[in-house]
């Protein structure tokens, strides 16, 4: 029976894709799904999924009560060892090109269970993601139409139920609209084609770049470097300041970085992916790490870190200097565009990644379906979109924002241990991408991934197990049993 759980899924060598052509068989017969995403497109897909909570809300936070101004070198940390995880994601999709990210890099190296254990966790990055950046797009949104004297009232923007001291309690709330509609309006998008999506990700990815140019422009001129002195505050304890709060607020800002490996889940859909795929993974995580360090430094220097703490560390930053009121409209505007690609790419990741995992008989086929004109793994999407609406706009969810962390981070870890097991097992397979002295970066990049890991686990284990439970339930009820792989064997 353990054979059988362990089981690992046989990579086949990819011939050369070329657009718009199917290869039948070779890519685990995904052929189905259509080939049309360029680089850059890729490019700005990863830009999309990351830039958006993690640097619009989560900034100030970190740099109050962990860091200070090193909060820049807490986006150094966790952008190192997202380098780590990226460097490996390109290897293995580049080798294959298939939609499961993760997942099917595990299947393909650690076997079944262990395939099945991440398939789970990216639920919780992909999935719990996008509901989670949605209730904050609802406060974005919301607090800009109150700039306009339409706010919607509180029982139309807020969830019935909230968290309050392990407890549940009635907010009063009925649902939270705006988190719904985002929802809903996203996940059309995600029915109706990749390219439409893709196209809608590019407007929007546009418009958050060029916002958060303006703000480094404008706003540079007002840093005061006085406001980085002490760059490393004191500890205070543990995760207060010094050293250790620098690797607690990498583990909360890592957050800001989840989202590049969502390229590899549109692998399926790229035109040129052996070329391409380390292209849009890469790139997308330089552009949006060089962004960040630069975005906290001037946040930092605009005012006292303790100030930051906020939910909306930009716009406060903004607001210390009444010169740079008009901006501040704009910064939200950015926020709300920059919050609604992520919402896009992660809706658009999790129906592929329960595509692969339909193929491969651990969830039900119909996840599998094609939509015949659309070419969109449609059921799946429409399965995410109702269950992300309904998270978002009924439950508590924002505490479980540590969990996509966490299910992320193991995903992060699991991939590069997977790339140096792959080259022992598989030594010849030919390989598009190499991890440079893989030797090194890969255990570098297991280790920094679980090192962040353990800092919200800590506090977090209960859920986390528990998660995990549910998942390893489901597979014995189910994926156990209508496993193709195992079944041939
Ligand atoms: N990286 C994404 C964000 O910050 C998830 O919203």
């Amino acid at each position: 029976m353990s054979v059988g759980l362990f089981v690992t899924k046989p990579v086949e060598p990819s011939p050369h894709v070329d657009a718009g052509e199917p290869v039948e068989g070779s890519l685990q017969g995904e052929a189905s799904l259509k080939r049309t995403l360029t680089a850059t497109q890729l490019v700005l897909l990863g830009i999309g999924a990351v830039i958006g909570a993690g640097i619009f809300v989560l900034t100030g936070h970190a740099a109050a009560a962990h860091a200070g101004p090193a909060i820049v070198l807490s986006f150094v940390f966790a952008g190192v060892a997202c380098a780590f995880a990226g460097l490996c994601y390109a290897e293995f999709a580049a080798l294959l090109p298939v939609s499961g990210s993760a997942y099917s890099y595990s299947y393909a190296t650690l076997g079944e269970i262990v395939a099945w254990f991440i398939g789970w966790n990216l639920v919780l990055e992909y999935l719990f993601a996008a509901s989670t950046v949605a209730v904050g797009w609802s406060s974005y949104f919301n607090s800009f139409l109150g700039s306009f004297g339409m706010a919607l009232p509180a029982s139309l923007a807020t969830a019935p139920l909230n968290v309050v001291d392990g407890k549940l309690v009635h907010t009063g709330g009925f649902f939270n609209l705006p988190a719904v509609a985002i929802v809903a309006a996203v996940a059309t998008i995600g029915y109706y084609g990749i390219k439409q999506s893709a196209v809608a990700n590019a407007v929007i990815v546009t418009i958050k770049v060029v916002v958060i140019l303006m703000f480094v422009a404008f706003s540079i001129q007002y840093v005061n470097p006085d406001n980085w002195v002490p760059f490393i505050p004191e500890n205070e304890g543990p995760g207060r300041f010094g050293y250790d709060g620098i690797v607690r607020g990498a583990a909360v800002v890592f957050f800001a970085y989840i989202g590049f490996d969502a390229v590899s889940t549109a692998a399926g859909e790229a035109k040129n992916p052996q070329r391409d795929m380390p292209i849009g993974i890469l790139g997308s995580l330089a552009i949006c790490t060089v962004v960040y360090i630069i975005v906290s430094a001037v946040l930092t220097g605009m005012m006292p870190y303790g100030l930051l703490g906020t939910p909306k560390p930009v716009a406060t930053a903004l607001e210390a200097y009444p010169a740079l009121t008009w901006l501040k409209h704009i910064v939200e505007l950015g926020a709300i565009a920059g919050l609604s690609s992520v919402i896009l790419v992660m809706l658009m990741g999790q129906p592929r990644i329960f595509f692969s995992m339909a193929q491969d008989g651990l969830i039900p086929k119909m996840f599998a379906k094609v939509h015949p004109k659309h070419h969109t793994p449609h059921v799946g999407t429409i399965f995410v979109g109702v269950v992300a609406a309904l998270l978002a706009g009924f439950l508590p969810i924002s505490f479980l924002g540590d969990l996509v962390s966490m299910g992320t981070l193991l995903a992060f870890a699991t991939v590069s241990a997977g790339v140096l097991i792959l080259r022992k097992t598989q030594p010849n397979l030919p390989r598009p991408f190499r991890v440079p002295f893989a030797i090194i970066i890969c255990p570098l990049g297991v280790l920094t991934c679980l090192y962040l890991f353990w800092q919200p686990f800590a506090e977090n284990w209960v859920v986390m197990t528990g998660w995990t439970f549910i998942g390893f339930v489901i597979y014995g009820l189910y994926g156990y049993r209508h496993s193709r792989l195992r079944r041939q064997g």
